[in-house]
């Protein structure tokens, strides 16, 4: 367990000088650290359907993806390999602990935590990824290449799903043992290859695509505005080509479409965009009316699941809170309750007591409930 592990990190000077800038490699992050989920542990959760994993493994120049679950067989392999599991953290409290160390960046921005197990050699050969990925080593040794900055017009190898480089260019080379953490920002690339058996943690981050920010905004827009809005031509010149579509009728239009889109946009489509979940959530009725009725039975702890995405917006109209890409709008004594649920994910006791006492409290509770966002026991 890395229950007592602390991540030493000057938060301003790594945000100012290398978040989302240039890689920074920090030995030994702390005193205390050991690797939150074994090897096997980890192998057993790929044998499960519900679990996202892959193995990749390298036969000389080729590189083969298989998806899981897999079976104890999978793992008895000639060539160098590497497990990929994803979401630990949904599975495993230590592993989700570890994401508590990078609260300095908020947890809209974190994206669920991947762990990979390899045997020696094993890696998933050279890329980039688009996402900024702090890089832990857990067990054993990895040896981490820093290369060339990449985008859309890097050169890949052909392959239906992994995306590795045809060229890549070492900067830097690192070896990382236990504790160890590389942090990587988008774009850059990077190669581990693992030195014996060793595992690693990636703690990777999200970011909305600009082009799916543009939809969800202008989605919101249409909500929005009137039906009875259109092109106009008030003063228009006498057509000379009665077929064409003047080239000052298509600038008309475009100013036109500018000024619509000046008018203001409600915003809670980036909150429900960036609290999406990334996996299916099981929600049974028969299961929220126990868990509502252990709520208001007294002695009740409420939290987090660990794959709940709650987040909020504070404005001034109130709170927006956003949990599993639903929004929900609420009053400012809701504020107590989210900022311990946020913080330690659990609330229990009097604290609870009094956000149930609380009407827009409780009508949050019930909404988080509602949206798998809320487990009561
Ligand atoms: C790995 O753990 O082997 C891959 C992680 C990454 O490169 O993002
Ligand atoms: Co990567």
């Amino acid at each position: 367990m890395s229950g007592n592990w602390q991540l030493n990190l000057d938060h301003t000077a790594f945000l100012r000088d290398h978040w989302q800038r240039k890689p920074l490699l920090i030995r030994n992050t702390g005193a205390g650290f050991s690797p939150p989920i074994s090897s096997d542990h980890l192998a057993g959760l790929a044998f499960e359907a519900s679990v996202e994993s892959r193995l990749v493994e390298q036969c000389g120049d080729n590189w083969r993806l298989q998806h899981g679950p897999f079976c104890a067989a999978d793992f008895e392999r000639a060539q160098p390999w590497t497990l990929l599991v994803q979401a630990v953290d949904h599975f495993s409290a230590a592993v989700g602990e570890l994401q508590r160390q990078f609260d300095f960046i908020p947890r809209w921005r974190m994206d669920d935590v991947m762990v990979s197990y390899a045997v020696n050699g094993g890696s998933v050969g050279p890329h980039y990824d688009n996402y900024d990925v702090f890089l832990l080593q857990g067990e054993g040794q990895r040896l981490w290449r820093l290369g060339q900055a990449c985008d859309e017009h890097s050169a890949l190898l052909p392959h239906d799903e992994l995306r590795i480089l045809q060229d890549f260019h070492c900067v830097e080379e690192y070896l990382l043992g236990p504790g160890d953490l590389l942090y990587v920002p988008p774009g850059i690339a990077h190669w581990g290859v693992a030195q014996g058996e060793c595992t690693t943690f990636s703690i990777g981050f999200r970011a909305p695509q600009l082009s799916e920010m543009i939809a969800r905004w202008s989605d919101q827009l249409l909500l929005q505005m009137t039906q009875e809005l259109f092109y106009s031509d008030a003063g228009r010149a006498a057509a000379t080509r009665p077929g064409e579509i003047h080239a000052g009728d298509v600038n008309e239009a475009l100013a036109q479409l500018q000024r619509a889109l000046q008018q203001p946009v409600r915003n809670q489509w980036f909150g429900e965009l960036v609290t999406e979940p990334h996996y299916d959530i099981d929600l049974d009725a028969g299961d929220i009316d126990a868990a509502r009725e252990a709520l208001y039975s007294g002695g009740a702890t409420i939290s987090l699941p660990r794959a709940a995405k709650l987040a909020w917006q504070q404005d001034s109209d109130g709170i927006t809170v956003f949990a599993n890409g639903e929004s929900h709008t609420c009053g400012a004594s809701v504020l107590p309750c989210l900022l311990i649920l946020c913080d330690r994910r659990d609330l229990f006791g009097p604290q609870l007591d009094s956000a149930l006492a609380d009407t827009d409290t409780a009508r949050l509770l019930e909404n988080l409930l509602q949206s798998g966002c809320l487990d009561v026991e």
